[in-house]
């Protein structure tokens, strides 16, 4: 080889160097990068890990603030962000119930209808016919004028097509009216035990010209319309409906929470206790109290700037604090801000188009199914991000981010909610806090701590493993070992539909046992 030859080698050489140093560079440029970009991620996740945290201590603060709110709102109206809402139901069920009586379950995603045959002596609920539907959409926000009718026109229909499928055999009337028990689950103002004046709407309901109406008189008068023989005998939550099924079966009852597409609680006061209400003269000298808890608030809560965004671009901004930290309507939509701004800090989630920035876009049974992803390559994480967020080929460290960022919401709301249960037993003097006197029922020389049944309802807890675990570990954790045995939280399903139908028995006309 000539010295032209050696120079063209060298130049080659040195070339072929410096072209791999510049890929090399370039490759380690893009780690370096991707690293800083990956270190942001893990950074917002800290920061809303931190901001999310309910250690104990905190929880338990947020019981002393429930208990405070509950008696400041028994105090005077306005008194509280907590309504503590009259329901005029003095009495539960106590078992001794008789007769054909229907349910009608209004205030989630579905409506229901039901018919139940009870057959005294605490008999098991006979015969109950269950028929659900989604409530269409645009029943739900109507802003028309007629939207009032429209709903309501609905609900009777359906009632309508569900009394007449009974044919005449099934349930003998002898010409009386039907009795319906009515779970509207909305905030409600009571002026009797059948009939009360919708306050405000709440779970992105907002139908035109409905608040400051007699929801009952809409339902009878839709009902007349169709000429169908059936009235309302009990208007309730759907809070009072599970605690007065809960009652039903088990007379330790004394409370009501739902934990689904909203959230609220509900349990049974002294008269003398509702001093806004002095003089209210009560059979029983109790009445079931409506806390209205997804109104709740307290600077003890946890709220991270995510919570903040979520409320002011809801349509019920300032309002419903609590049931937004909780409830199952809200859940999904954390986490799609948390993944969104993940995704705007930084490449993880890719660069193309996704659906990341629509708003409700992944509800709460996808979140659980994220969470509760079991497979080692977290399959369903994968293909929730693909189908409903058209997010693909997301690499397993990024699912496993996204499966971190659903457990940190899901902690978070079940803990809270299990303060505001305590909260309550608080209230009640039921958790201990009073020392031997607190909740005591004397049995000969020893005394121990009565049985206190929660009830409980909606399908956060019902049907997500995760959410419930960390809820009754965190109330373990609140009580402690000696007082958490005697609190018993019980599922009662279909709670508010049935327990209408039962309060509709409790409250008929034709009389019974309990009144
Ligand atoms: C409503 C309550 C209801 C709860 C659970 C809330 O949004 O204000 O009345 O009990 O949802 O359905």
């Amino acid at each position: 080889m000539g010295s032209m030859g050696k120079v063209l080698g060298v130049g080659l050489v040195v070339g072929c160097a410096v072209a791999m140093c510049v890929v090399a560079g370039t490759m380690v440029g893009k780690r370096v990068k991707s690293r800083r970009r990956w270190r942001k991620v893990v950074k917002i996740l800290e920061e809303f890990e931190e901001g999310c945290a309910t250690p104990v201590e905190k929880l338990r603060q947020v019981v002393d603030a429930m208990a405070v709110e509950m008696h400041a709102g028994l105090a005077s109206e306005g008194g509280s962000k907590l309504k503590m809402l009259l329901t005029f139901v003095q009495n539960l069920p106590n078992g001794s119930e008789r007769g054909v009586y229907y349910g009608l379950d209004l205030g989630g995603t579905n409506f229901r209808v039901l018919r139940v045959q009870l057959g005294g002596q605490r008999s098991a609920i006979l015969e109950p016919g269950v028929e659900r539907q989604p409530i269409p959409e645009h029943l739900m926000t109507s802003t028309s004028e007629v939207a009032k009718f429209e709903l309501f026109d609905f609900i009777a229909a359906s009632l309508q097509k569900f009394v007449e499928k009974e044919g005449n055999g099934s349930v003998a009337l002898e010409g009386k009216l039907r009795e319906l028990g009515f779970t509207f689950s909305f905030p409600v103002k009571q002026t009797s035990v059948s009939s009360g004046i919708l306050i405000k709407w709440t779970k992105g309901f907002s139908i035109h010209d409905t608040v400051g109406k007699d929801v009952s008189e809409c339902l009878n008068q839709a009902l007349e319309r169709r000429g169908l023989d059936m009235r309302v005998a009990v208007l309730i939550n759907d809070t009072v409906g599970t605690l007065a099924l809960g009652h039903y079966h088990d007379e330790d009852t004394v409370a009501a929470v739902i934990i689904g597409t909203g959230t609220n609680a509900c349990y049974l006061e002294r008269s003398d206790d509702i001093i806004k209400c002095q003089g209210l003269l009560t059979t029983s000298g109790a009445m079931v109290v409506n806390m209205e808890w997804g109104n709740f608030w307290s600077s003890h809560l946890p709220r991270t700037s995510y919570d903040i965004e979520l409320d002011s671009e809801s349509p019920n901004p300032n309002d419903q604090g609590f049931e937004k930290m909780i409830s199952g309507m809200y859940l999904g939509d954390i986490v799609r801000r948390v993944i969104l701004k993940m995704s705007q800090e930084s490449d993880v989630f890719g660069l193309s188009f996704s659906k990341l920035s629509t708003p409700f876009i992944l509800r709460s049974p996808l979140i659980a199914a994220m969470h509760e992803d079991d497979s080692p390559d977290l399959r369903e994480v994968a293909r929730i991000l693909g189908e409903i967020l058209e997010i693909g080929d997301v690499p397993l460290k990024v699912r496993k981010l996204v499966v971190k960022v659903c457990d940190v919401v899901t902690r978070r709301a079940a803990r809270l909610a299990a303060a505001g249960i305590v909260g309550i037993l608080k209230k009640m003097g039921r958790d201990g806090s009073g020392g031997i006197a607190s909740g005591e029922v004397r049995g000969g020389s020893h005394s121990k701590m009565r049985r206190t049944v929660v009830a409980i309802e909606g399908a956060l807890y019902t049907s997500y493993t995760l959410f419930r675990e960390y809820l009754n570990d965190a109330i373990a954790d609140i009580l402690g070992e000696d007082i958490s045995p005697h609190v018993v939280l019980k599922v009662m399903e279909d709670g508010s539909g049935m327990g209408a139908a039962v309060l509709a028995a409790a409250y008929s006309s034709s009389g019974q046992d309990t009144l």
